[in-house]
């Protein structure tokens, strides 16, 4: 036998999230590879075990599936402490549920109240039920968020599988990584390639009402005004420049809301 064989690890990992987002799909999707139809709402916590293999070293997973429903904090409020992993998911249909992801935050921060402890924790953040036709969160947004609070983004299904697998394995490596360096996860490199004003941006010209506020000016502005905050925005946006999701048709939004408003004068 290898004398050097590592002995298996235990981890403890969470979910967090809204009620209905899916967190105890995602978690069923990948232990038991199947969907369920039917919303079985989580009572208080469900626990669970999985055994995986990360890098030739056995690793017991705990999981702890938590009620997303506010009647249930005072029962999960108990098992935030020394966790390892956490899966912080939203559905991509609901805004309000990608909106809560700041409070589920704080409310594990308020639990373990030793900031040091969570700074070990490895966090994923899953923009749930992709496979659902009205999205109201794109991805840049969630990706701006993870990247911003220092957690890796997935985009999932538990319906179709899609990113499970991915998730859960960037979560239990980079908590091994992180067990075999005294416990400090490696820091995620921000690689999107955009800034927070790109994304910004092109999300200004997808959600705004009229074409003034596309550009970012009042209702009668003189045609300098339009030309000059159309090329501050073309710079930001141009899809040669701005390789955000999206930076195409917002840069087409942009050309078509400087055309209609330059026709009127
Ligand atoms: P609580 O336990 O109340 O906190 O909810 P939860 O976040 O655990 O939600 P759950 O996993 O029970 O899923 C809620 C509902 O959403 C169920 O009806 C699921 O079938 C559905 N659902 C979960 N994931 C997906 C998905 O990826 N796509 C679609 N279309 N539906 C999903
Ligand atoms: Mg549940």
């Amino acid at each position: 036998m290898d004398s050097k064989a590592k002995r298996p690890l235990r981890v403890k990992v969470i979910s967090m999230g809204n009620s209905e987002v899916g967190k105890s799909c995602i978690i069923k999707r990948y232990c038991e590879k199947r969907f369920v139809h039917k919303y079985l709402a989580t009572i208080g916590i469900d626990y669970g075990v999985t055994k995986v293999k990360i890098k030739d070293r056995d690793v017991k997973v705990n999981i702890f599936d938590m009620a997303g429903h506010p009647i249930f904090y005072e029962v999960r409020n108990e098992f935030y402490k020394d966790t390892q992993g956490a899966i912080l998911v939203y559905d991509c249909s609901s805004k309000e549920s990608f909106e809560a992801l700041d409070t589920w935050l704080n409310e594990m921060k308020r639990e373990i109240g030793n900031p040091a402890e969570i700074e070990n924790v490895v966090f994923c953040v899953c923009a749930n039920k992709t496979d659902r036709q009205k999205r109201t969160v794109d991805e840049a947004e969630g990706r701006i968020w993870a990247d911003t609070h220092g957690c890796y983004y997935f985009e999932t299904s538990a319906q179709t599988g899609e990113g499970i697998n991915e998730m859960f394995q960037t979560l239990f490596s980079t908590i091994v990584e992180a067990c075999e360096n005294g416990g400090k996860p490696p820091s995620i490199s921000t690689s999107l390639g955009y800034t927070k004003e790109q994304a910004e941006a092109i999300q200004r010209l997808k959600n705004s009402k009229s074409d003034w506020e596309r550009l970012g000016l009042y209702p009668g502005s003189s045609k300098d005004e339009i030309n000059k905050a159309y090329r501050r925005l073309a710079v930001l946006l141009h899809p040669d420049k701005n390789v955000a999701p999206g930076s195409e048709e917002a840069f087409k939004i942009l050309v078509s809301a400087r055309t209609a408003l330059l026709r009127g004068k």
